[in-house]
């Protein structure tokens, strides 16, 4: 039975009551004819004018619950709609204002989900596919040295190197995929300890030597004169410059200069990576820190990267409560910039 059929019926059977008894009343009171004619209309008029405003009093909870249950079912089709307006009595206000509170949210958690199904969908298609294209170059190369196609040393060797480098990229790509989920789950432990800046810039440097002079690159660092010390995860963060001085010399020429730059002042410490590359141009700012995502032309690059080290890079700046962010315009070189809080690094 209706809600509203409910509260007419019980509206109808208390009028009906009373104005039995009325009646009743009247005939027992001596009355004349006339004047319990009249007051029998009289009753009878009231009651209907009761069950009338009843029924319009009652109409908009009636309409508020319809909605209600409406909305309701359009939600379980994950149809998140509008708000619903919030009329009728105060408790009905009260639970409609709570069901649109609750709408609203589910529909951002659903969204939420639903983008991150489609980031995990994407993640995958783009893993796989780095991750066929080495091994199929390493099965090429392989079957190339087992067929006999290449017999002589030098180009054996040529092959050899070009096998050690994929393996290497598919090593270094499972370690990301790694690192990204054990982050992913919440469980990033930093390490803090108080660090020299200068100390800690050479080892990242020493990290690096090897192919800066193999590409003979100048790098030109920028510390203040009275170089202080930061609390910060020092491993964490060396695999964050690591990461912005591969890109920068990814993607600029080997004659050009890379550089770096240190500054802190009482409660933040600035490190910024600049090159003078390709740039990148605005609208890619923001998505090149989403795992995965490669400027197109960085794509089609030989050893090109799998587009997950800047997103390992900011997961790492922000649980340290910093910011890293890009400047950059095409053909103007790009410039990294690490902001790190030093009050409760
Ligand atoms: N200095 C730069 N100049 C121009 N483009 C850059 C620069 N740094 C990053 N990018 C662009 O941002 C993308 C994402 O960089 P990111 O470091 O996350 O991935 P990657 O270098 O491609 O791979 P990985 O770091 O996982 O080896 C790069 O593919 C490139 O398109
Ligand atoms: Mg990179």
């Amino acid at each position: 039975m209706k809600i509203k059929t409910i509260f007419l019926l019980a509206n109808g059977s208390s009028i009906l009551l009373m104005s039995t008894f009325l009646i009743i009343s009247y005939f027992s009171m001596l009355l004349s004819v006339k004047m319990i004619v009249w007051l029998s209309v009289l009753t009878l008029f009231s009651a209907v004018l009761s069950f009338l405003v009843y029924y319009l009093l009652t109409s908009p909870v009636e309409r508020s619950i319809q909605r209600l249950t409406d909305e309701a079912q359009h939600i379980s089709s994950q149809d998140f709609g509008s708000p619903i307006p919030e009329e009728g009595p105060k408790e009905i206000r009260f639970l409609t204002r709570q069901f649109n509170d609750m709408n609203h949210r589910l529909r951002q958690s659903f969204q939420q989900i639903q983008k991150a199904e489609k980031s995990r969908r994407e993640l995958v298609a783009n893993i796989s596919h780095d991750l066929r294209t080495p091994m199929s170059s390493i099965r090429a190369f392989i079957q190339a040295i087992q067929d006999g196609i290449v017999d002589d040393p030098k180009s054996k060797a040529q092959y050899m190197h070009t096998i050690s480098l994929e393996v290497e990229r598919l090593d270094q790509m499972i370690q990301q995929l790694f690192e990204l989920s054990v982050y992913d789950s919440g469980k990033m432990e930093l390490h803090k300890e108080w660090v020299s800046l200068d100390q800690w810039l050479l080892e990242v440097m020493e990290h690096k030597r090897f192919s800066l002079e193999e590409q003979g690159r100048q790098v030109i660092i920028d510390l203040p004169d009275r170089v202080q010390k930061a609390l910060f995860d020092k491993e964490k963060m060396k695999r964050v410059m690591i990461n912005l001085l591969d890109n920068a010399m990814r993607h600029s020429n080997p004659d050009t200069n890379i550089d770096i730059l240190i500054q802190q002042n009482d409660s933040t410490l600035l490190l910024a990576v600049s090159d003078q590359g390709e740039g990148i141009s605005k609208e890619h700012h923001e998505l090149i820190f989403e795992r995965t995502y490669r400027i197109e032309a960085s794509r089609n690059q030989k050893y090109a990267g799998t587009g997950l080290g800047l997103a390992i890079a900011k997961h790492i700046v922000e649980a340290h409560k910093g910011k890293i962010n890009v400047n950059s315009e095409p053909g103007k070189g790009a410039t990294f910039q690490i902001l790190l809080p030093l009050e409760g690094v």
